[in-house]
């Protein structure tokens, strides 16, 4: 509480959360994926969100990409605004949670305080951070996006990774390693297969 909120007082309805997860069977959480761009946060979000629709359980993604095209679409990737960034998809997210919704966040979140201060939210066991653990050479050798080419031609400043930090996770709950063995091979399966490492945790 940063003293702005004196006068402000804490609503509560007579629904719960509980109420609400009874209501559709299933325990809001919150699901945090970080790692570089290009690390494949997204198309994990998009399978796993999948893979519990196919299991019946409601769940929505909060994508860096797509979140600041609305509501964040006011923050830039400098420090200050990464960090804002990080907060109100926290926040919002924490408010899916509260719905009795499995959110599934997938931004960059490149810094362990904030990470942290999103988990804090939080109570314990409902902030699941999953870090999409892809070598810096390899994101760059997918550049999906172009941008990567872009941030090493000095078009793009502060890119994370290449001159804008990345701080990993050291101790989250599930680390998802980057296998060189499928790489060349059939990725949708091995996109299939790390939505259900998450789905079994
Ligand atoms: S952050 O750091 O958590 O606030 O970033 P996020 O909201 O996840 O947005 C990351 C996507 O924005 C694009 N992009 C950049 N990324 C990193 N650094 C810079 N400077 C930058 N500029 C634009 C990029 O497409 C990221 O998408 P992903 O899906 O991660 O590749």
């Amino acid at each position: 509480i940063n003293g702005k909120q004196e006068n402000i007082v804490w609503h509560n309805c007579s629904i719960t959360k509980s109420d609400r997860e009874e209501l559709i069977n299933q325990k809001g959480c919150v699901i945090w994926i970080t790692g570089l761009s290009g690390s494949g946060k997204s198309s994990l979000a998009c399978a796993l969100s999948r893979a519990l629709h196919n299991r019946g359980k409601l769940s929505y993604v909060l994508d860096g990409d797509n979140v600041r095209h609305g509501l964040n679409s006011d923050l830039s990737f400098k420090a200050e605004d990464r960090a804002e960034n990080i907060r109100r998809v926290g926040e919002v997210a924490k408010l899916f949670a509260d719905a009795g919704i499995i959110c599934i966040a997938s931004l960059i979140s490149p810094y362990r305080r904030e990470r942290a201060a999103c988990r804090a939210l939080l109570p314990e066991g409902d902030f699941i951070e999953v870090f999409m653990d892809v070598p810096l050479h390899v994101c760059e050798a997918r550049d999906p996006k172009g941008l990567y080419k872009r941030a090493r031609a000095g078009i793009i400043k502060g890119f994370t990774g290449v001159d804008d930090p990345y701080e990993p996770p050291l101790n989250c709950e599930i680390v998802l390693q980057y296998n060189e063995d499928q790489s060349s091979s059939s990725s949708s399966s091995s996109l299939s297969e790390m939505a259900e490492i998450v789905v079994s945790y």
